[in-house]
């Protein structure tokens, strides 16, 4: 079988590598890819934001199964396109996708199906904003209602800040863009984070390995958000039982309402869970693979990639038992300097081989380009260097060993990823 990967990160080149590995699929083609899939896949250009181009380029190949990775071309309803022009497409359609495109749904839809989640408020004015926030005690996080690439939450610590925050987000000062019509104020919970992403068919969720992000720039969790300096999943982040009853609680009632409301959801649902003192709770929900969870969580992955996939596609995933590697992995993203402010392209990239001479390391790349047999920088976070062991702490030394043979001009990575975890396992 031919595979089409949508997309251009460090994610799907993790799906393509694990889905290269499968039995199944003959070829690869990643659109439009990136310089580590070239390496690996036919790469076909196709830009990301023109469903058009995409639509084009899928009748074209005639792939057997189409996987598309970022947010955007399932905003755009890319999966509904190409299923009705008869290709076998893994992710949700536009509509199911709403849970990750607009955080109102969300919320609305966690509230209308009892799932545990933040108290909140959606407001269309400052007005609106004022009185809400009268029923939340500070700190309040205050979202964008849309996709806002990570910028669109900002947590206040007071009332004032708020209505500065939701001022900013309304005008469109904080995101660079026209504005929000409607913000979503909500309550400020505490606890540790979770990634917890399943493969859904519309009826069965079949979870994922768990996995802790670090999204902040600086050591320490300090600093600027971005798309995450770094991941890594170990079977101690969620036991056995607190998984069942995330699955029990948010996955399923999940699967159930959204299926019921006429929209079944089908492809990643990415949970974001915050394990507050009164158990866990939706943060927020991600319709696609996470990046760079997925380089760590395909990292662990013992089972055929393509065939779990392939039986998503087809309503047969309660047929699907994965198998994964015991122990851990760990995935460390070295960024252009810079990132997540302003930052340079075009910079030569040494090392990625003598990295993947480490034991267990493979390097995902994210923004990067190859050109006439060149490796160069092309984006703020450019590799995830990826590593399996038999713990975290064996994870992580194979990821930095691994990381300490790769230079380019500028190179930043943070050399505390899974410290939490580490002070647990003590
Ligand atoms: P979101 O895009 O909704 O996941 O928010 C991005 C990040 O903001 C999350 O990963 C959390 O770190 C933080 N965050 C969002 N909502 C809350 C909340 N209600 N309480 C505490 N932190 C939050
Ligand atoms: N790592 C967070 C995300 O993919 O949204």
């Amino acid at each position: 079988m031919k595979v089409l990967v949508i997309g251009s990160g460090g994610r799907e080149h993790a799906l393509a590598w694990a889905l290269k590995r499968s039995a199944q699929v003959t070829e690869v083609v990643c659109a439009p890819g990136n310089g580590g899939m070239a390496q690996i896949a036919r790469i076909a250009p196709v830009d990301l934001s023109d469903l058009d181009s995409m639509v084009e380029l899928a009748l074209r190949e005639q792939p057997g199964m189409v996987v598309v990775g970022p947010e955007l071309p399932l905003a755009l309803g890319l999966v509904d396109v190409l299923r009705e022009r008869g290709l076998r497409v893994f992710g949700p359609t536009q509509a199911a996708a709403m849970l990750e495109t607009s955080k109102s749904f969300a919320k609305r839809f966690l509230q209308r199906h009892q799932i545990p989640t933040a108290n909140y408020a959606v407001c269309t004015s400052a007005e609106e904003v004022e009185k809400a926030l009268e029923l939340f005690h500070a700190p309040m996080v205050v979202k964008a209602d849309g996709l806002a690439a990570g910028k669109g939450v900002v947590i206040c610590q007071t009332r004032r800040a708020a209505q500065e925050a939701a001022q900013g987000l309304f005008t469109g000062e904080l995101l660079g863009s026209d504005g929000e019509r409607q913000v979503v104020v909500e309550e400020f919970l505490t606890g540790d984070e979770v990634s917890f992403l399943c493969l859904c068919d519309g009826t069965t969720a079949l979870p994922l390995v768990a996995a802790q992000d670090h999204k902040r720039i600086g050591e320490g969790d300090t600093g600027p958000n971005t798309g995450g300096m770094g991941v890594y999943s170990t079977e101690s982040i969620l036991d056995a039982k607190t998984r069942e009853w995330v699955v029990r609680h948010i996955a399923e009632p999940t699967l159930r309402g959204m299926a019921a409301e006429g929209t079944p959801f089908t492809g990643v649902l990415y949970i974001g869970l915050m394990m507050t003192p009164r158990g866990p709770q939706v943060l927020e929900f991600n319709a696609r693979f996470g990046d760079p969870e997925t380089q760590a969580i395909l990292a662990r992955l013992d089972s055929d990639l393509a065939e779990a996939l392939s039986a998503a596609i087809d309503g047969r995933l309660a047929e699907i038992k994965l198998r994964w590697k015991p122990g851990a992995s760990a995935c460390v993203i070295a960024s252009s300097g810079g990132y997540p402010g302003s930052y340079e392209t075009g910079k030569e990239i040494r090392g990625v081989d003598a990295a993947e001479q480490v034991a267990e390391v493979v390097v995902f790349h994210s923004g990067t380009a190859l050109r006439a047999g060149h490796l160069l920088t092309a984006g703020g976070r450019v590799l995830g260097v990826t590593a399996v062991g038999e713990n975290l702490r064996e994870a992580l030394a194979r990821a930095y060993e691994g990381m300490r043979r790769i230079q380019f001009e500028g190179m930043y990575f943070r050399r505390d990823i899974g410290h939490r975890a580490l002070r647990k396992e003590g």
